[in-house]
Parts: C-alpha cells; structure tokens; sequence
C-alpha cells in the first residue's frame, strides 16, 4: 500500500487521548487513525519512568503491526518519560505532546513566566521545563502536579462545586507566581478548560497541547509528504486493552462523535 494512505496510529494510557485524537480529526478529516488505548493499566501517572516505558513499548508494537506511517504518544506522562527511546526505535515520524505544547507556551508568554500542569510523573519528570527552557533559557517555568483532576473527568465531573473547588485548591499556589501562561500538560486537563480559566482569570493564556500536537502532526506529515491520497472515506479504529463499554459511553463525550469500530486486545509484553 502507498505509505502516504497508511493511518496515523495513536496511543495513551485510556480515554485521555482521546483529546488529542478529536484535534488531529478536526484539522486532519482525510486521516485514517487507529487508537490504542492501555485503559487496563491507566493510570500511568502514579507509575515509575521504567515502567511507562515499557508499557510505551508494548503499545507502539501493537501499533507499528498495524501498518501506521507516523506514531503520535498522546500521552503526556508517556510522552515525558519513554519518547527519545521511542524515537530511537521506531523507523517512523514520531510525535509526543510535550515538544509542541512547550513550543506554544515559549510563544505565547510575554512576562517569561509559565506555569504547567500534569500529572505526578509528568511534574516529576521536568520534562515540560527542560523543553520551554530550550527554547528560551530566560524563562522561569512553575510546574504543579494535579492528580484529581484524572478521576474528575472521568466521572464527568467537568463542572460544578466539586471540579470548581478542586480546582481552586490547587491553583491557589500557581496564581501566586504571577505566570501569564499555563500549560495544560495531561489529556484530561482540556475538558476542565472552562474552570481553569475562569480561575485563573483573563490575564492567564492556557495552551492545549492537543491542538500544539496536531498542528506539529500536520507539520511532519506536510514536511516528510505523507498526507493521504486517498479519497475514500477515513477510517477510525479503536483498541482497548480492557472492556469496551466503558470506553464507548466516557470515549463518546471526549471525542463527541460515536464510536463505531473498537475491539479488546491483549498487548504482547516484552518479557
Ligand atoms: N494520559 C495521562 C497523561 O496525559 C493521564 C492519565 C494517566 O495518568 O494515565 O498524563
């Protein structure tokens, strides 16, 4: 098959990605995806580096068996931990959330100061800091670990006295540190947009890695000539390492589309 009509495949902890995917849908229709969701071993945010490494690995096997022409980690805790190695690996593009949020966040800040948000692996990585600070040494980056906000979205609770008041808890330190910019460094922060800026207030510019992340896939496809040909309808493909109904039911309000095509697979580990 002509390379240029193989689907993206895409990859996350679960439902998370889930984010990413609708952005890349929405700026690239003619794209035929597949999507793998680890939603039997999320969280990966509480998980060590070595282990979301190799639950990276497993995943992007899975995919690269697919036939994918560029692989995207949807996931910010994976994307902070396993995407050089994931890089080295793999023959094809490679694209993480972390590198096209950071580049936005660089852009966008006008006093050089960001705050960013994630999940406790992602903070502990300091892999958002170490990427804005590539790009620009003279910014003071603050980074905060919101490990509710997971379990939150999930439930659906996107609005309302329990997401306000979390969120308020949290964000309480970060509005201290007069930031400009704030980085929403986890797929599930997007859907939680609405009370984050409301509480950080009209001064505070929020950047959605997932819209970064599929402007950087446009990018890359555009750059390597890999858009797609084909005008046939594209196809959109879901597996899940756990039971489906779930994904279906919470999957359908983050993608706010119905979900057609989704199987249960189990993944083949490295040892
Ligand atoms: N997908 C994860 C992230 O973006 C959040 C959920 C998890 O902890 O696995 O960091």
């Amino acid at each position: 098959m002509n390379r240029k009509n193989e689907p993206i495949g895409i990859f996350d902890s679960g439902i998370g990605g889930l984010t990413v995917l609708k952005e890349i849908v929405r700026r690239l229709p003619g794209e035929s995806t597949i999507y793998l969701g680890d939603t039997a071993r999320v969280p990966y945010g509480i998980r060590s580096p070595e282990t979301v490494t190799r639950y990276s690995f497993e995943n992007t096997r899975f995919l690269l068996a697919k036939g994918i022409k560029l692989l995207v980690i949807a996931c910010n805790t994976a994307s902070s931990v396993s995407l050089d190695a994931i890089r080295r690996s793999v023959p094809a593009p490679v694209i993480g959330v972390i590198e096209p949020g950071a580049r936005a966040a660089a852009s966008a800040t006008r006093n050089k100061r960001i705050g960013v948000i994630g999940t406790d692996a992602t903070v502990r990585s300091n892999a958002y800091p170490v990427a804005i600070r590539s790009i620009d040494a003279s910014i003071e980056v603050f980074s905060l670990a919101c490990p509710l906000f997971v379990p939150l979205v999930e439930e659906g609770w996107t609005e309302g006295p329990v997401a306000e008041l979390t969120a308020e808890t949290y964000l309480k330190e970060i509005r201290q540190k007069d930031i400009d910019t704030l980085v929403l460094g986890c797929t599930h922060y997007p859907l939680l947009k609405d009370i984050l800026s409301k509480i950080m207030g009209p001064g505070v510019r929020l950047i959605d890695s997932a819209v970064e992340t599929a402007a950087a896939i446009q990018d890359t496809l555009e750059a390597q000539s890999l858009l797609r040909e084909s005008t046939d309808q594209a196809g959109r493909q879901f597996y899940v390492t756990d039971s489906t109904e779930k994904f279906v039911r919470v999957g359908e309000r983050f993608l706010g589309r119905q979900i057609d095509f989704i199987r249960k697979i189990e993944l083949e580990s490295e040892v």
